[in-house]
């Protein structure tokens, strides 16, 4: 009797562990961690763009005939709808950044957010 009791007992404290874990890795994290509110060009959308595209993609570069370097150029790519298409991997565009995995969940989501405001240049 008391066997049973304390295997039932250590088995209800394994399944709550294993819930919180769950939890916190799956769903709490990128919901607390990722904010979208007022995402701006000048540090947010720049410092992704830069980090992720802008070894291709810079004036420099120009891969595909395709520069994001500024606020200009990269307004062309939001404008025309290719930006998010692209970061996204939908069909019909080049999957960026080429040849390598999709970027990380909260950039995308920053991203989206801001087209999402209407690109604004702050
Ligand atoms: C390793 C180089 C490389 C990186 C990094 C890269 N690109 Fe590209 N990109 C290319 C090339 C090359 C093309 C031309 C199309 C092709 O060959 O797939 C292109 C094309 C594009 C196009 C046009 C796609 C179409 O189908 O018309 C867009 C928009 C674009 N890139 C945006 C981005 C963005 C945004 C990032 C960063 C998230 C990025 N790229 C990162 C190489 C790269």
């Amino acid at each position: 009797m008391l066997k049973s009791s304390s295997l039932l007992f250590l088995l209800s404290l394994t399944w709550l562990a294993t819930a919180c874990y769950y939890d916190v890795e799956e769903e709490l994290y990128p919901t607390l961690e990722c904010l979208t509110d007022n995402v701006n060009y000048s540090e947010e959308v720049l410092s992704i763009i830069t980090t992720n595209c802008y070894s291709c993609h810079n004036a420099a570069s120009n891969f595909g005939n395709i520069t994001l370097e500024g606020y200009a150029a990269l307004k062309v790519q939001v404008d025309n709808g290719k930006l998010l298409k692209v970061i996204r991997h939908e069909a019909g565009v080049s999957p960026m950044p080429k040849n390598q995995p999709q970027m990380v969940a909260c950039d995308i989501a920053k991203i989206e957010a801001w087209v999402a405001a209407g690109a604004p240049n702050n």
